[in-house]
């Protein structure tokens, strides 16, 4: 057996959790710098929070103009705003968007420099000043993962910046702040919390190395990780249609919340591979959110992985409980499920409803290959011809094209 968690030193959960941010910060530092954007500064529950930190001793300042996928001239707009302010704990409010700026912004204010100096695995030099997080959609898992995801547009790509030193301090994690997302976005950020814990669970095992965590960010598949996967996925089994049907379904909303939380602990240590990799020329291209780009292309990933799968796929399909039947049967049944579940709330069926172009096919499959720590996660090997088959696969919509490949 192998394991290995990095977490939070605390991660609360529960409605109106949120109203334990003055306290708690309180404890951490002086000043906070929120991060977050125009739509959640303008909310109740967030004057409601600067009402709370005020009344427990904390300066704020507020940067309201994060913007949706992060890119690189947001980033600087936050660090040239927050000049002078001198924070000693950054609180990002909001999606994943809201919360990776405050993750890079708290590597930027500690260390100095430009974002670019941070690409990769393992560049942040040491701790950065502390960071709370509250999500407030159920998706990402950002409040506890080692990760920030940001556009950058002269690569014309996402890139990541991976280093446990970005794993928040504290999560606040309190599914009353995501009542107020549409129905797509619902389905969006749970597809994307899906597409984490599928990918953590199946994502290549390494064998048990002392050094294991100190060479890899996302360690693979391991113990662990895996019973977070598998809380996830039961709970979005359970709630995702629920939640996307009625938003204020208060139940359906802590469900998917409690599997957001929990797919950012298994994969912020396991990782994620191909549907992720694909999603970032995809994304690109097509300028859709990340969480439909990785669902949309989820099944086909499935369905290219299910020969090095079949184990894990029937263990997930006894999980969100599929009938029995045999390892094969059952992981296909798990893919199917899947599928199912994703038409259901109205996720793109193939790359070409997502708004892709026939001759953009080559260009997603080859550029995929360049996320290499995504790459080398997934459980079957990808070279170029296995990365086109995916692709040409999923832009058509027709999963039977890589059964038996
Ligand atoms: N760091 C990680 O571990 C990680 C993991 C997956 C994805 N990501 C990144 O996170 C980003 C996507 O984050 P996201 O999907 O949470 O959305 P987001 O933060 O990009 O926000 C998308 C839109 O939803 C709105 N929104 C957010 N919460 C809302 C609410 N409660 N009610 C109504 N509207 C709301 C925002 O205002 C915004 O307009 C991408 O950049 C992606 O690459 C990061
Ligand atoms: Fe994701």
């Amino acid at each position: 057996m192998f394991g290995a968690f990095r977490l939070p030193r605390s991660v609360l959960f529960g409605r109106g959790q949120r109203r334990a941010l003055g306290s708690v910060t309180a404890r951490i530092g002086k000043r906070a710098l929120l991060c977050t954007d125009a739509r959640q500064s303008a909310q109740p529950e967030f004057e409601e929070m600067l009402r709370d930190l005020a009344s427990h001793g904390v300066e704020t300042h507020v940067f309201d103009q994060t913007i949706p996928d992060l890119p690189i001239s947001s980033i600087e707009a936050c660090v040239a705003e927050v000049d002078g302010f001198a924070p000693d704990v950054v609180i990002g409010v909001g999606g994943g968007s809201s919360m990776d700026m405050a993750k890079v912004v708290a590597v930027l204010l500690t260390h100095g420099g430009d974002q670019r100096s941070y690409y990769g695995e393992f560049a942040v030099p040491g701790p950065v000043m502390p960071l709370v997080a509250l999500p407030t959609t159920a998706g990402t898992g950002s409040e506890v993962t080692p990760v920030a995801v940001i556009a950058d547009e002269e690569r014309g790509a996402k890139v990541g910046i991976a280093s446990p030193h970005l794993i928040p301090l504290v999560a606040i994690c309190d599914p009353e702040l995501t009542v107020t997302c549409p129905p797509g976005l619902t389905a969006c950020s749970g597809a994307d919390a899906l597409t984490h814990a599928v990918e953590a669970y199946t994502t290549l095992a390494r064998a048990n190395d002392p050094l294991l965590t100190e060479q890899h960010v996302f360690v693979g598949k391991n113990i662990l990780s895996d019973h977070f996967a598998k809380l996830a996925i039961a709970n979005i089994f359970r709630f995702l249609e629920r939640g996307y049907r009625d938003g204020s379904d208060m139940e359906a909303r802590e469900g998917l919340m409690l599997a957001a939380l929990a797919a950012g602990c298994a994969f912020g240590t396991a990782g994620t591979a191909a549907a992720h990799a694909l999603q970032y020329p995809v994304g690109n291209l097509t300028h859709t959110a990340h969480g439909d780009g990785v669902a949309t292309l989820l099944p086909f990933v499935m369905q290219y992985n299910q020969p090095s799968c079949i184990d894990s796929f029937a263990e997930l399909a006894r999980t969100v409980g599929l009938p029995d039947d045999t390892p094969d049967a059952m992981s296909q049944a798990f893919i199917d499920a899947v599928a199912e579940l994703l038409a259901k709330v109205h996720i793109p069926g193939s790359l070409e409803a997502l708004g892709l172009k026939a001759d953009q096919q080559d260009y997603v499959a080859e550029n995929a290959l360049n996320a290499a720590r995504l790459v080398k996660n997934n459980p079957r090997p990808l070279d170029l011809p296995a990365m086109q088959s995916i692709t040409r696969a999923a832009f058509s919509g027709e999963r039977s094209a890589l059964r038996g490949l």
